[in-house]
């Protein structure tokens, strides 16, 4: 049996910081509410002509030099991503193209915040049947341009920020490996947490209509994206633990999607594990959608977090309801 491992990380993050006082003097909120609700303190949004697949290729770039491999080497490119520069397209051959890479297969994956953990799942099953060796795993976002920075979209637009992380994936050579990957879905929970448009349910997909009405905008039911988070979380972490008999006792770092410092909070008290053993860099970057665990991981890893031969557990929980686990020994 073959196993893959990831070889390399990398993220980027626009240069334009967003500060919570920033925030406060266009909509009415401030810091005091947006820490205490959520934990974040910054977040970065790209500037006017930045885009999703800009921020991807930095993010490869560093994986791919981490990995030590030249462009020539991928053999596919998966992209967990919502937003993707244009309606279509989605990122994958963008990065094919700005990154100088053979014709390779590449395609995005619109999970949400679970994008990332699924486009790494789907990447481990093409090394694990042998079809390829090299693979680039990116999730991507960018949230910005689509936020309601008044008092109508104030509960949103306090909680996003852009961003892309990556990671190479190549055939395992010793114990270091993804052990197990877990995906689910629940689309019941679609409408707590969603974009209506431009929707090809319509004609026209988008009309003055729509926009005046804001179908455009992400909206959330924040409650209700609470109440399943923390019991998700929990489920699907518990599930990677049990397929690989581990405890988590056995394990180094929990890497969840970060969505909200208190969400994590919750789901560590519900695990009964401090908050060590949970990362969070959510203060510095907001939640970043599809892109927050690659950039957490790569964050994690750099400030020796964790080292090979540890165990690691991604966790991911987002619109859809989507949610996914994957454990791995670095
Ligand atoms: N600043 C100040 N006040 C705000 C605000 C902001 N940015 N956004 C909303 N409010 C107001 C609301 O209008 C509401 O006012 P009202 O009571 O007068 O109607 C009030 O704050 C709601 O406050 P509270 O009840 O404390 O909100 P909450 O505890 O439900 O927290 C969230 C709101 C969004 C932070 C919380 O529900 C949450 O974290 N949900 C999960 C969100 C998430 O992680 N989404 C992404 C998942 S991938």
């Amino acid at each position: 049996m073959r196993y893959s491992r990831i070889t390399g990380v990398g993220f980027k993050v626009p240069d334009r910081t967003i500060t919570n006082d920033d925030l406060a003097g266009l909509m009415d909120t401030s810091d005091e509410w947006i820490v205490s609700r959520s934990g974040i303190k910054e977040r970065h949004w790209v500037e006017e002509g930045e885009g999703t697949s800009d921020l991807s290729v930095e993010a490869a770039k560093q994986a791919m030099e981490m990995a030590g491999i030249q462009p020539e080497d991928i053999d596919l490119v998966v992209v967990g991503s919502l937003t993707s520069d244009y309606f279509f397209p989605g990122v994958g051959a963008q990065l094919q193209d700005k990154l100088g890479l053979r014709t390779v297969g590449s395609f995005d994956v619109k999970a949400a915040c679970s994008a990332f953990v699924y486009s790494l799942s789907i990447g481990d099953q093409f090394i694990k049947t042998g079809q390829y060796d090299t693979i680039l795993v990116v999730g991507a976002e960018v949230q910005s341009t689509a936020l309601n920075v008044s008092n109508e979209g104030r509960d949103m637009a306090v909680l996003f920020g852009d961003g892309a992380g990556a990671a190479i994936l190549q055939p395992a050579e010793d114990e270091s490996r993804v052990l197990s990957t877990h995906m689910h879905s629940e689309g019941k929970y679609l409408k707590e947490l969603w974009c209506e448009g431009p929707a090809s349910l319509y004609h026209p997909r988008i009309s003055h209509e729509h926009i005046d009405a804001g179908i455009h905008l992400p909206s959330m039911n924040g409650r209700e994206v609470f109440k399943n988070a923390i019991k998700r979380f929990p489920e699907v972490i518990n599930e990677a633990l049990d397929a690989n008999n581990l405890s988590l006792r056995d394990v180094k770092l929990i890497i969840p999607h970060q969505a909200n410092l208190r969400i994590s909070q919750a789901v560590a008290k519900k695990l009964g594990v401090s908050m060590d053993m949970v990362y969070s860099n959510i203060h510095k970057y907001g939640n970043t959608t599809g892109a927050s665990i690659p950039i957490a991981m790569t964050e994690a890893y750099r400030e020796g977090r964790f080292k090979k031969g540890d165990i690691i557990i991604l966790a991911a929980f987002g619109a859809g309801f989507t949610w996914a686990s994957a454990a791995i020994r670095w």
